[in-house]
């Protein structure tokens, strides 16, 4: 089939190179000129472990194609993907969908005969509606339909969560449409992938509660590792004994720092904003994103208590500084808020990140990064573990780290503490 997806950002670009290693013709439209010549010349913007093997494998056989030209690549299309960014508006907390609905507006032109649009990014409950309104302004409805089909992928194991999902969640009542996209999903059907077609409102709410349920996950167990602080209890094994339950399942239930990333912070909000317009009360997601919001402010409470409140001239060093391991994306991490708090009451902050360098640390006085992890930890009085990196799993710190009486924090619990005991080495996990 000949699809193009709109905005080849870490949903589109994943989406629209997977759709094309399965054998359909795929273009990539992004406004932004540079990331579109970058990957022409074979250039990936985003960190994603097997991509660029894939996109090149299927950039040299033409069946992926990249361009600026949004309307050219509409037209020449059958299905398209809607993969712009919904951030948080600037200054509210709802979702802002000008992008979108700019999209919307665009591509009306490029509409002579029959194609499904549809909204890969995740949108409002009744965004599908307005977009049919701006489209049929122009289109005769008989052109187009509007189709939900919210996007799942993990950044990290994007690749593997596009060949493998737990489902695919398609929101239209046109029994065209349904046909044509049952037939492209069809590879991942056949070999396991649910495929549910629901209303459309259905298929963007479903996004917004599946995102809201992990976020409130990730934040009970956070809550409880605080308990567990206090009674000597170790989180991991309340997390294990938990997890083993089928009905509540050991996934998203480790403790560490608040969560991040493009996703779950954005759209925890913007659920509450559509219920509040709906008069509903979703008091649960409301104080999950109230303790996520207190979640970094408790972890640098026990940053302090660790350096017994002496931060001046201290060297803390952070592995990892980007929201989840696998993953180049800083948007919402923890890392952001943490290391201009630590440097302000006057640490000096180091930082490796297997992704490289980041902008977001570039001006900061007192903060300089590490390109490998032993100049990193070297000459820190606190290293600590911020993302769960393979790299971080086994080192030898007692060999490495050359001021002996360094402190480890790992907020992601990759050590035991009792074999950290018998190398007495002085190391504190969350939870317990
Ligand atoms: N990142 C994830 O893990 C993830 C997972 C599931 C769903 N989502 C959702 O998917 C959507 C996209 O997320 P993302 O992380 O890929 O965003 P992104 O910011 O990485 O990419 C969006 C891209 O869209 C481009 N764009 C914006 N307007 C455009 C236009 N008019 N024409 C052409 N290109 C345009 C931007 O230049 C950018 O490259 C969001 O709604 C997000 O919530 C993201």
């Amino acid at each position: 089939m000949k699809l193009c997806m709109i905005g080849t950002g870490y949903v589109g670009l994943v989406s629209g190179t997977c759709f094309s290693d399965l054998g359909n013709d795929v273009i990539c439209v992004d406004r932004d000129q540079k990331k579109i010549n970058n990957l022409k010349k074979g250039i990936i913007p985003i960190y994603e472990r097997g991509l660029d093997e894939l996109v090149l494998k299927n950039y040299k056989n033409s069946r992926l194609k990249f361009s600026t030209d949004l309307r050219d690549s509409v037209s020449k299309s059958d299905i398209v993907f809607i993969c712009v960014g919904t951030p948080t508006k600037k200054n509210g907390s709802g979702a802002d969908l000008s992008q979108i609905y700019n999209v919307a507006k665009e591509i009306r032109s490029s509409i002579s005969r029959f194609k499904i649009i549809i909204t890969k990014s995740t949108v409002s409950v009744t965004t599908g509606d307005e977009i049919e309104k701006i489209i049929s302004q122009k289109v005769p409805k008989k052109l187009f339909a509007v189709v939900s089909n919210p996007e799942f992928l993990r950044e990290g194991e994007a690749i593997r969560d596009f060949y493998k999902p737990d489902r695919i969640i398609i929101g239209t009542s046109d029994n065209k449409s349904n046909n044509l996209l049952k037939s492209l999903y069809s590879p991942l059907t056949s070999s396991g992938a649910k495929y549910i077609n629901t209303s459309r409102r259905g298929a963007e709410l479903i996004k917004y509660a599946s995102n809201a349920f992990l976020a409130t996950k990730i934040t009970f167990i956070n809550e409880m590792a605080n308990l567990c602080e206090k009674i000597d209890v170790n989180i991991e094994d309340i997390s294990i004994g938990m997890g083993l339950d089928k009905r509540i399942g050991g996934r998203f239930l480790r403790a560490g720092p608040a969560y991040g990333g493009s996703c779950f912070p954005k759209d925890t909000k913007a659920i509450i904003t559509t219920a509040d317009k709906y008069k509903t009360n979703l008091s649960v997601i409301k104080s999950v994103i109230k303790s996520n919001e207190n979640r970094t402010s408790l972890l640098l409470k026990r940053v302090e208590d660790i350096l017994k409140k002496k931060l001046k001239n201290k060297k803390i060093c952070f592995l990892g500084v980007t929201f989840k391991a696998n993953t180049d994306d800083m948007r919402d991490s923890s890392s952001l808020s943490m290391i201009p708090s630590l440097i302000k009451k006057g640490a000096k902050v180091n930082y490796f990140d297997p992704t490289g360098e980041k902008v977001e640390f570039k001006k900061l006085k007192d903060v300089k990064f590490s390109n490998n992890i032993n100049s990193s930890i070297k000459d820190a009085d606190l290293i600590i573990i911020h993302t769960e990196w393979n790299d971080f799993k086994s080192i030898n710190f007692k060999k490495t780290v050359q001021n002996k009486k360094f402190k480890i924090f790992d907020m992601r619990n990759l050590y035991s503490p009792s074999k950290m005991e018998k190398l007495k080495i002085k190391y504190f996990g969350v939870g317990c």
